[in-house]
């Protein structure tokens, strides 16, 4: 099913032609936010070959030092941040950039420049060394701070409903682009002998519902007990499948196409849950809403977020429309429970 608003144009097709074709249907774009998803594209071939190489020459493994994030830097991670900032620098769009590799803002110096990206230049990198899916988020913001001057938090903190623009690379058994602008969601499949990206998903649609069920239930212990029952009632719905490669992008791109629900809920060790709002959850939410699925914390949407910080974490559920409203309910009738029990203190 075609939306209204996505242009109808035929599987097979290049992403550049793709990207230049939404630009036509728009009489006032200058082509700056095209040539930015196209350098995106250039960085992500240039990955999909390190990623290809990985097992030949030394650049696997862990790297002996940490990110902002306290975790163990593989040296993938440091390759494929290199590579996106340099695609980036050198493709003249971007003023700022944040990565979940730096602690601080990336300039530029491309002080002309109309955008900002936050990306996850390597996610799940845990899963580099035995050749498992792995995959590049990336989100788009117009920058507020004044043209001419360099990037500011400020132009990144807008709020998750102020993206232009995000989508990922999953590095799978085919590579694919998956990208919204706004206006649906269109997916790419590398063509590796011809080094191009060829329109294979057209205007995706997520399942209104779906069977799989996503989540590392080794910290079952940990969770809330909404989330222990909806696990539970998920587990009891024929046909049920619990997936979980550990590769953000694999598992929802998976539950994107098939149907299903992905959770990263608080545990007792991390309250806020591990995934990062900026360039994991802000992005995703704003993909899946373009497909008609749903993206949640448990009190509110994912998009509507009021940022805090520029690394901050989120829990997060992403979903088929329907699971997400059971999960709902789940967290309202719980939070009713809740406020029943304090009352009779
Ligand atoms: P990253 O490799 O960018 O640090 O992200 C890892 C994330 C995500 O890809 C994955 O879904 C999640 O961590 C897995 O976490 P657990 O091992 O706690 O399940
Ligand atoms: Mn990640
Ligand atoms: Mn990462």
């Amino acid at each position: 099913m075609q939306t209204e608003n996505t242009l109808a144009l035929p599987v097979g097709i290049t992403l550049d032609r793709f990207i230049k074709s939404q630009q036509d249907a728009f009489p006032y774009a200058t082509g700056e936010l095209s040539q930015l998803l196209r350098d995106i594209a250039l960085a992500s071939k240039i990955i999909n070959r390190e990623i290809n190489r990985a097992g030949l020459i030394d650049i696997t493994g862990a790297l002996g030092r940490d990110n902002v994030q306290g975790e163990a830097q593989q040296k993938l991670d440091i390759i494929a941040n290199i590579r996106f900032i340099r695609a980036l620098v050198n493709g003249g769009q971007v003023v700022g950039i944040l990565s979940e590799e730096d602690n601080e803002i990336t300039q530029t110096n491309n002080h002309y420049a109309k955008y900002v990206v936050a990306m996850d230049p390597l996610d799940g990198s845990s899963n580099i060394d035995v050749n498992v899916s792995i995959g590049t988020i990336f989100s788009i913001y117009r920058r507020i701070s004044p043209i001419g001057t360099p990037a500011t938090e400020a132009d990144f903190t807008q709020g998750g409903r102020k993206q232009i623009a995000a989508g990922y690379i999953l590095y799978g058994s085919s590579t694919i682009m998956v990208y919204t602008t706004g206006k649906g969601v269109n997916g790419f499949t590398y063509e590796n002998s011809l080094g191009e990206y060829f329109l294979s998903h057209a205007d995706i649609k997520m399942p209104k519902t779906g069977n799989i069920y996503s989540v590392n239930e080794a910290y079952f212990n940990e969770f809330p007990n909404y989330i222990k029952e909806f696990i539970e009632e998920m587990r009891q719905k024929s046909g049920c499948m619990a997936r979980y490669i550990g590769s953000l992008v694999g598992d929802f791109h998976r539950n994107l196409l098939k149907g299903g629900i992905y959770l990263y809920p608080p545990t007792r060790k991390a309250e806020s849950g591990k995934l990062r709002l900026f360039y994991e959850c802000y992005p995703l939410a704003f993909v899946i809403e373009q497909a008609g699925g749903k993206a949640c914390d448990g009190r509110e949407d994912i998009l509507d977020i009021i940022p805090q910080k520029i690394h901050q974490r989120s829990i997060i559920y992403l979903g088929s429309d329907e699971l997400i409203d059971n999960l709902e309910e789940k967290i309202k009738t719980h939070n009713h429970l809740m406020i029943k029990q304090l009352e009779l203190v």
